[in-house]
């Protein structure tokens, strides 16, 4: 299996560029517009046929390359069945698979960031990985005070979903602010201080009191993430 995790040094976000084998079809997970000419060379150098461009959610912090892959590659682009984008090729909702080749992506709705988070689950030979978008972050959970996000849902989406899933399955957000690359379940489950709560009432009150200032970009990505990445 291929699974590759890129950086974007100015907004701190992951890429993942997956596939079960040289020669195969792959996915991209939450590309960057900066970069995608480094994606294309990528998937050239791998011999990957890019068959999906996906993101987790509507990105406030960088604009999304769903678009530019699929005008350049054929790829077919998507995001959540909640998202404003009418722009895609298609959208997925809760309980999905997306298939690339042997590779079979379980779509889970995981609100709370945002209404159109989701997080995507990888089982292959073996390997158990989830890619959580900003829902769960390494020892950390996206914030839910804007784009119509919810402390409620992402506890239940923490704790109903992503928390239930085997001990042992990695985790991959979409970003990280502090040099961590990848984590499990059971080490969230003991070490994310945000997960250290017993209620939902406890997670609400700890998301309303972050008091954090809206991303740089927020007023040009969020608009331009809606048109899958073109800027007016
Ligand atoms: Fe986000």
């Amino acid at each position: 299996m291929i699974l590759r995790q890129l950086f974007d040094h100015d907004t701190y976000t992951y890429t993942y560029l997956l596939a079960a084998e040289h020669g195969g079809k792959a996915i991209i997970i939450d590309p960057v517009n900066t970069h995608v000419e480094m994606y294309i060379e990528l998937c050239k150098q791998l011999n990957l046929e890019l068959a999906y461009a996906i993101d987790t959610h509507t990105h406030a912090d960088h604009i999304t390359a769903i678009g530019d892959l699929r005008d350049a590659t054929s790829c077919v682009s998507m995001v959540g069945n909640e998202s404003m984008a009418d722009c895609v090729s298609s959208k997925f909702s809760d309980k999905d698979v997306i298939e690339a080749g042997n590779l079979k992506l379980v779509v889970l709705h995981t609100p709370g960031h945002t209404d159109d988070s989701y997080s995507f689950y990888l089982e292959h030979n073996g390997f158990k990985a989830i890619f959580t978008g900003d829902t769960l972050l390494i020892r950390g959970s996206g914030r839910t005070d804007f784009q119509n996000g919810n402390a409620h849902e992402q506890y239940d989406s923490l704790f109903q979903k992503i928390l239930k899933l085997p001990e042992d399955t990695l985790v991959y957000p979409a970003h990280d602010y502090k040099g961590w690359t990848v984590s499990t379940i059971k080490e969230e489950r003991d070490w994310n201080p945000r997960l250290q709560i017993d209620s939902v009432e406890a997670y609400s009150e700890l998301m309303a009191n972050l008091k954090l200032a809206n991303p740089k970009m927020m007023d040009i990505a969020v608009p331009a993430n809606q048109s899958c990445g073109k800027i007016d």
